[in-house]
């Protein structure tokens, strides 16, 4: 029998410990060991859970414990989760996490710990909810060369922009709704202004090239000042929306950003809707790679940390089990945003004498959309689009990248 505990009782913690307990005979199967959670921490009681009397309140107790050799950290946010894993490595337990935050804030760090001590630190959970994609990019595209990663990588998001901008649903009650189904942060403000994706990006950055970024660094707006007209034009020029994080090199440096997206509707994360994530990984040997699935929500994320719980059992008494490994990022190695290129959409009033200072400025014929002056720039830096924008001397009302 393993034992396992559960760091932080939310909605991702009580749905790990209901795949462990539902899913048993699954589990059983596969490993041929059974798999049970003996101690759960959290600062509540829940006496109506049938997973009540496991819940203490001292992180001693599962510590201290020489019988608990696996510890599911789902606390979120930074401290204690951050000071339990390191406690918990250190006291040679392996730690799986559905922390982003932690993972991006110290996953370096942490992984060098788990090396040292003899154990592991996995995180399948932390990006895409339940989709497999950390142990796929570490194991499955092991021989290839990462070229860039464009990932649908936040659920609530994706769900309020579908709501939104293809059902009309308002802001305020599409928020509440991705809430009340467990898909947004406690503060959600870290998902409608990009900063979940962010720490995610650079999560998969860190998997691509080596080098653990800052999100705090990056390049990430959110999806706030999206609107119905922004998307009007969008439908208009044959694309959707998209909150997309992306990442590939740029002069040899690693560039990782986060930004709504204007997708074509040939890509297949044009069709991502919902609380769905899709991540199309391109690599040098297999080429585009799709990985789709559930990105937020209870069972689905507790699945992936199970996963990883699973592949901690099923590998105990190895030592040559591959892990992901990277370093954190020095100031040389982030690349330079305004050297990143793509086609940009801008959006001016609608007034006819900025018409001809556009085309001239661009270099393209501008269009009348939607009570807008539309222009799709060529691919061009975003030092050039800054540059032409300050030289019209006009305001734009909204600049949305092309993917
Ligand atoms: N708030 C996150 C999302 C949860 O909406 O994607 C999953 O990481």
């Amino acid at each position: 029998m393993i034992n396992v505990a559960i760091l932080g009782f939310g909605v991702v913690g009580s749905g790990a410990a209901e795949v462990l307990a539902d899913n048993r005979h699954v589990i059983e199967k596969n490993l041929g060991k059974a798999v049970a959670v003996k101690r759960i921490l959290d600062l509540r009681d829940f006496p109506n859970s049938p997973f009540g009397s496991l819940v203490t309140h001292d992180f001693n107790d599962i510590l201290n414990d020489p019988e608990i050799s696996i510890v599911a950290e789902m606390m979120g946010g930074s401290h204690p989760a951050y000071d339990f894993t390191k406690a918990c490595l250190q006291a040679g337990k392996s730690v799986v996490t559905s922390n982003k935050e932690v993972v991006a804030n110290f996953g370096a760090e942490l992984l060098e710990l788990a090396a040292k001590n003899g154990v592991r630190y996995l995180f399948e959970a932390s990006v895409g909810g339940g989709i497999p994609i950390i142990r796929p990019m570490v194991n499955d595209l092991a021989s290839n060369e990462i070229i860039s990663v464009n990932g649908i990588l936040n659920g609530t998001t994706n769900y309020i922009l579908t709501k939104m901008l293809d059902e009309g649903a308002s802001y305020a009650d599409v928020l509440k709704d991705a809430q009340d189904k467990g898909y947004a942060e406690r503060n959600p403000a870290a998902d409608v202004e990009g900063l979940d994706a962010a720490r995610k990006i650079v999560i998969l950055a860190a998997l691509s090239f080596g080098k653990l970024l800052d999100p705090g660094k990056i390049h990430c707006e959110g999806i706030t000042k999206i609107t119905a007209e922004d998307a009007s034009v969008a439908k208009a020029l044959g694309c959707s929306v998209k909150l997309i994080g992306h990442t590939e090199l740029v002069d040899g440096r690693v560039l990782a950003m986060v930004s709504p997206r204007l997708i074509p509707c040939s890509n297949p994360l044009a069709g991502v809707s919902d609380v769905f994530n899709g991540i199309l990984v391109d690599a040098n040997m297999l080429g585009e790679c799709m990985f789709y699935g559930k990105g937020a929500g209870k069972l689905p994320t507790a699945s992936a940390v199970v996963a990883d719980i699973i592949d901690i059992v099923a590998h105990m008494g190895q030592d040559r089990v591959r892990a992901p490994k990277f370093e954190v990022a020095g100031d040389a190695d982030y690349a330079d945003f305004s050297a990143y290129k793509c086609r940009t959409m801008l959006a001016f009033e609608d007034v006819a004498e900025n018409y001809d200072k556009l085309e001239k400025l661009f270099g393209v014929t501008a269009k009348f959309s939607h009570g807008r002056l539309v222009i799709v720039t060529d691919e061009m830096t975003e030092a050039e689009v800054d540059q032409k924008i300050a030289e019209s001397g006009l305001a734009v009302l909204s600049r949305i990248r092309f993917l």
